[in-house]
Parts: structure tokens; C-alpha cells; sequence
């Protein structure tokens, strides 16, 4: 596989974009790339690195002689077309939760469980975007002390949900002026739920909410860390909170260690040498993370490391992403690189 013929599903997206961009910048060693979307975007052009790409539809002939199929285009497109592309003898790697639970399907962060790879038959699952930037923040100081609880709070940006969701919070942005305007909006929605406005709010929703009264997105979080880490027995419970910022995702995570006596120096060494990690946890001169400044970045930033007073092994730690990069587009193309070195070695 050293010229790939790649396929990206849902390549008009917030994260599509994001894969021919990584794709490009990192010299992924393509021979051809097809861009897919729907019906709708058919013949549309998009240019990235000087390069012109036409748009085709999703159909299954499409997959004809793709190598590798991204897809990032919603759970049920994953459905209908992910087997249909393994059938023609590409492998898919899925950005959606349409297949990320199921056991035989490896759920991957390459600085986590790169292993995982090797048992893959077709479809490679990439996590959901607030997973990512917590295991693979947490995985050198769970492999150094090891780890039994977790509570994580995040504050989601909106790109998580698509380019729609961006052009409505700038709308919104442009469109209110004061926060009374705002007050009394409730936006149509398609679906008959609620739809509350994002521009000067904080909306503790991501997903629907299950039975139990967690949303899917809490629970994503929840059961992927526990599938990537291979620890069925962590205690996991997450919130998850949606607020106006367009890119990067951030994270108050609290954990307690198997391990005591370790110290919040302990975990900067562990965390200053690990892969694709950023340590900025200088309080005295206000260095933390933020998303602001995550946004456009390979990295996972972490930062606000405190010991908990009254916990012998529990530990706070704020941790930030861009989404859309190591969140999504950035991790399914390490997945494709991680494929090609796994072949070629
Ligand atoms: P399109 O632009 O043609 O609607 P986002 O996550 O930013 O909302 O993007 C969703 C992506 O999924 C877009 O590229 C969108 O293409 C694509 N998509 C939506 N519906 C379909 C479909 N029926 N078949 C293939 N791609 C789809």
C-alpha cells in the first residue's frame, strides 16, 4: 500500500474537509482521492493545497478500487454504505458511532491501543471527539499508576455537531445583541425537541438522553474509554455540555490513581514526555490551555494538574483539543498511517 486510493464520505463536512486536509498536509501516500458526499453536493468543487477535487454522490460503486474509505457523513450512512465499500475490498475507517461498541471492532487512539489495529476485518472505528483527547491524555499516567475512577465534565465546542451547527452559532452571534433578545428563542427544530439557542449559553445536552438520564454522548464517552483501555471494571461518569465556541473541546477530568504517594510532579514527568501531548500547567504565569489557541493544533493540551486535598490518590487535570483534529480528522488519519506501517513492516 504505498499509493493509496482513498475514498472520503461525507468529504463536504466539518470533518471531511479536515481528513483532504490532513491527508495532503501529511503527504499520505495517495494515488488517487475520491470525494463523496450526497446527491446534493454531486459536481460541486472543492480546492485544498492548490489541488481541484469534483464531488461525487455516495453509491455503492463508488468503493470500486478504494484502498481506504473514510467516512464521516452520520451513523446511518455509515450503515448503509461501510460494508458495501469492505465488500470491494477497502478498508473503512469510521468517524461515526455507528460501529464503535461493536466487540469485534477495533475502537482506536494509536498512542493508546494501537495494538487493537491488527484484529480489524474491514472496519476500523475512530472514537468520539471528547474520548480521544481524554484517553490519550490519561493513557501514559494510567500505564505509569494506573487508573480506577474517572469523572469528567466537558465543555464541547459546536463543530462537534457539523458545519450547520457553526453557521448557527454565527448567526445567532450576529443576529442578538444582547442576551434578552436571546432569551425568549426557541428554535424550530425538525425533530419536534427542543431546540435552545447556543449563543450566550451553556446547554447541558449532546445527543438525546438515554433511559438512565445520561445523553448518548455521555455515554459514548463513558463505554468507548472503558472498550479503548480495556478496563470493563472503571468507574466512568461523565457530563457533557455544549457551549459557543466554534473549535476545541475542553475537559475538567478528575481521576483517582491505583497507585499513592504520587505527586502532581509525578504526572507532569509522565505527561512532558508523552506522545502528541502538550503539558502548559504553569499557573504562576497563567499558562493553562485553552481552546482558543488549540484550534488549527495537532496536539492535546493539558493543564490546571491539582491534587485533590482529601483524596490520596485523586487528581484534577483540565485538557483541551482541537476537535476536529485529533478529535476526529487527525485521528482516523493516524489510524490510515498506523495501517500502512502495520502492512509494510
Ligand atoms: P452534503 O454536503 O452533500 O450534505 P457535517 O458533519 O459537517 O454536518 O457534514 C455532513 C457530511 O455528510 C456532509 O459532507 C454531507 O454532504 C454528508 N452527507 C449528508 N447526507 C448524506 C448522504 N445521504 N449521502 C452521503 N453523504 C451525506
Amino acid at each position: 500500500m504505498s499509493n493509496v486510493n482513498v475514498a472520503i464520505v461525507g468529504a463536504t463536512g466539518a470533518v471531511g474537509t479536515k481528513i483532504l486536509e490532513k491527508l495532503l498536509a501529511r503527504k499520505f501516500p495517495i494515488n488517487s482521492i475520491k470525494l463523496l458526499a450526497s446527491k446534493r453536493s454531486a459536481g460541486k468543487e472543492i480546492v485544498a493545497n492548490d489541488q481541484r477535487f469534483i464531488v461525487e454522490e455516495t453509491q455503492p460503486e463508488a468503493f470500486e478500487g478504494v484502498d481506504i474509505a473514510f467516512f464521516s457523513a452520520g451513523g446511518h450512512i455509515s450503515e448503509m454504505f461501510a460494508e458495501e465499500a469492505v465488500k470491494r475490498g477497502a478498508v473503512v475507517i469510521d468517524n461515526t458511532s455507528a460501529f464503535r461498541m461493536v466487540e469485534a471492532i477495533p475502537l482506536v487512539v494509536p498512542e493508546v491501543n494501537l495494538d487493537a489495529l491488527r484484529q480489524h476485518k474491514g472496519i476500523i472505528a475512530n472514537p468520539n471527539c471528547s474520548t480521544i483527547q481524554m484517553v490519550a491524555a490519561l493513557q501514559p499516567i494510567r500505564e505509569k499508576f494506573g487508573l480506577k475512577r474517572l469523572v469528567v465534565s466537558t465543555y464541547q465546542a459546536v463543530s462537534g455537531a457539523g458545519a450547520e451547527a457553526i453557521a448557527e452559532l454565527e448567526a445567532q452571534t450576529k443576529k442578538f445583541e444582547t442576551r434578552a433578545d436571546i432569551k425568549a428563542e426557541l428554535l424550530p427544530s425538525a425533530d419536534g425537541e427542543k431546540h435552545y439557542p447556543i449563543a450566550f449559553n451553556a446547554i447541558p445536552q449532546i445527543d438525546a438522553f438515554d433511559d438512565s438520564g445520561y445523553t448518548l454522548e455521555e455515554l459514548k464517552m463513558m463505554n468507548e474509554t472503558k472498550k479503548i483501555f480495556g478496563l470493563p471494571e472503571l468507574q466512568i461518569s461523565a457530563t457533557c455540555v455544549r457551549l459557543p465556541i466554534v473549535t476545541g473541546h475542553s475537559e475538567s477530568v478528575y481521576i483517582e490513581l491505583d497507585q499513592e504517594g504520587v505527586s502532581v510532579d509525578d504526572l507532569r514527568g509522565v505527561l512532558s514526555h508523552a506522545p502528541g501531548i502538550v503539558l502548559q500547567d504553569d499557573f504562576m504565569a497563567q499558562s493553562y490551555p485553552m481552546p482558543l489557541f488549540a484550534e488549527g493544533k495537532d496536539e492535546i493540551f493539558v493543564g490546571r494538574l491539582r491534587k485533590d486535598p482529601d483524596h490520596p490518590t485523586g487528581f484534577h487535570l483540565w485538557i483541551v483539543a482541537d476537535n476536529l483534529l485529533k478529535g476526529a480528522a487527525l485521528n482516523s488519519v493516524q489510524i490510515a498511517e498506523s495501517l500502512i506501517t502495520i502492512r509494510t513492516s
